[in-house]
């Protein structure tokens, strides 16, 4: 798969471990940034990762930063994006077999880096379930977007 993957300064070391995951899984890694401890404001690094994705130019966005919330916030407000915090493994595959999650974030205060591999590893592989019932909601999760849209 393709992968645009980015964090802010609090997710550095997360991002690191999780880059290492990918390229061992042979994975096409994309890498936005940032690449110091200094201290940066998330929404400038996750808005690329996410453009990215809608474009086509990834499949997935991943972006670890302190709690991984704010980012999942940001992603949210890009058309297309289905981006999900998740700290644990059924979230993870839920997000993928249900909501069809093209975004994760997670938190480097949050999650050790060992389960945090697995959450990913869990989040690459599951896939959309495609059940009728879960595209419906989907679809009026993106009309609803439409509808915001055109107003
Ligand atoms: C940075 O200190 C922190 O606020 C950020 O990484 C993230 O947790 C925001 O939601």
């Amino acid at each position: 798969m393709k992968i645009a993957i980015g964090c802010d300064h609090a997710g550095l070391a997360l991002k690191r471990v999780l880059i290492e995951c990918l390229n061992a899984e042979g994975h096409e890694v994309h890498d936005f940034g940032t690449d110091s401890e200094d201290a940066v404001d998330y929404p400038d690094f996750v808005f690329p990762v996410a453009e990215a994705v809608v474009r086509g130019e990834a499949d997935r966005g991943i972006f670890p930063c302190g709690s991984g919330l704010g980012p999942c916030i940001a992603a949210n407000k890009v058309r297309g994006i289905s981006a999900v915090t998740c700290h644990d493994v059924f979230s993870a595959k839920s997000s993928r077999r249900d909501n069809n999650a093209n975004f994760l974030t997670m938190g480097q205060r949050v999650i050790g880096s060992g389960a945090a591999v697995e959450v990913l590893k869990a989040w690459l592989h599951e896939p959309f379930s495609g059940i009728e019932r879960h595209q419906r909601r989907n679809d009026a999760i993106r009309a609803r977007e439409q509808a915001e849209d055109a107003r």
